[in-house]
């Protein structure tokens, strides 16, 4: 057993080769995962489609209170192309509060589309993507002493995902690893970063979120990951997701491959529940928009009453439509 263990740590630790190799598109592509990741194949995957009329409200859910974001350290960050995605390490002064346990922050990656697609997204919103996506990864370090250990155990790792759209402008935050990309063009390059304002990533609303649980998005596929995906988004601008989309290579060599389209397909949810942190009125009342703009979380005794009237008034009701 304990071999078994260290055998699979050393799968997950050691970089895409030796047969472990995989790519989103082609003859090792996403459909062909589980071929060699059984764990891909199986039916609590990640990324999903979230049917916010399907959600489940939970008023205990916390606000999650990410610590140590807004200054990392002093030293520099190492940015990382892996030949898969753009990947920063964050160091275990990062951490999150409001989980069932202290997850703290190992790594933050991208995925992205395209030039010229709107979509670049995993997760999506009622069958929505959006251009982009962050995803912050932390693990348990009150049961796992390291990311590799917790990233095979029920609930050893929490991502966050922040979807991403473009704006109007540019967005410094973004900017600090953007800035970057030139350094590392070639699959295995490194670079560092100067520490920055990582909560700046984040959308300004974290109120407002979905949870359930899923797994890595990519092989091994773990179902490891206790999964918050924020509602609102974070915006970069055109210029910046054409950084993103145009800058990096996924070999090491020529001849050289765009590291495009790096986001896997939604999975099934099978019995899978999603959990809200929020009840979305919508647009049927003005009460429901004061929400929406200031992120109020209802707690139950508030919000029954108010869904009962919203019931009683209208023969369809979508509390907790997006
Ligand atoms: C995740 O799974 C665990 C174990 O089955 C369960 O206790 C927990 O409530 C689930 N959490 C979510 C958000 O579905
Ligand atoms: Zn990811």
């Amino acid at each position: 057993m304990l071999l078994f263990t260290l055998l699979l740590e050393v799968i997950w630790i050691l970089p895409a080769n030796g047969g472990q190799h995989w790519t989103y598109e082609g003859p090792h592509g996403q459909d062909h995962w589980p071929a060699s990741y059984p764990e891909c194949g199986s039916n609590a995957q990640s990324p999903i489609n979230i049917q916010t009329d399907s959600v489940t409200f939970d008023p205990e859910l916390l606000v999650l209170q990410p610590h140590g974001y807004e200054q990392p350290g002093t030293e520099p960050l190492d940015l990382h192309n892996n030949g898969h995605t753009v990947q920063l390490s964050l160091p275990p002064t990062l951490y999150l509060e409001g989980l069932p346990r202290k997850y703290v922050a190992a790594q933050l990656h991208l995925h992205w589309g395209q030039r010229g697609s709107p979509w670049g997204s995993e997760h999506q919103i009622n069958g929505e993507a959006t251009a982009a996506e962050l995803h912050i990864v932390h693990y348990d370090s009150e049961s796992y002493d390291s990311l590799s250990e917790a990233a095979q155990r029920p609930q050893g790792l929490a991502v966050l995902g922040i979807l991403i759209e473009v704006g109007e402008t540019k967005n410094p935050a973004y900017e600090h690893i953007l800035s970057h990309l030139h350094e590392i063009r070639h699959k295995d390059q490194k670079t560092s970063v100067p520490p920055f304002n990582v909560r700046e990533l984040l959308p300004p609303l974290l109120a407002q979120f979905f949870r359930y649980n899923g797994s890595l998005t990519t092989p091994p596929c773990y179902q490891s990951v206790l999964w918050t995906v924020f509602s609102r988004r974070a915006q970069i601008s055109m210029g910046q997701l054409e950084k993103l989309q145009e800058t990096l290579f996924s070999t090491e060599e020529e001849p050289s491959k765009l590291l495009v389209q790096n986001y896997r397909a939604p999975q099934p949810l099978n019995q899978r529940a999603v959990f809200a942190s929020f009840i979305q009125v919508g647009s049927l009342y003005t009460t429901g928009r004061r929400d929406w703009e200031t992120g109020k979380v209802w707690s139950s005794p508030q919000h029954e009453p108010l869904r009962h009237r919203l019931l009683l008034g209208h023969h369809r009701c979508l509390p907790l439509a997006y």
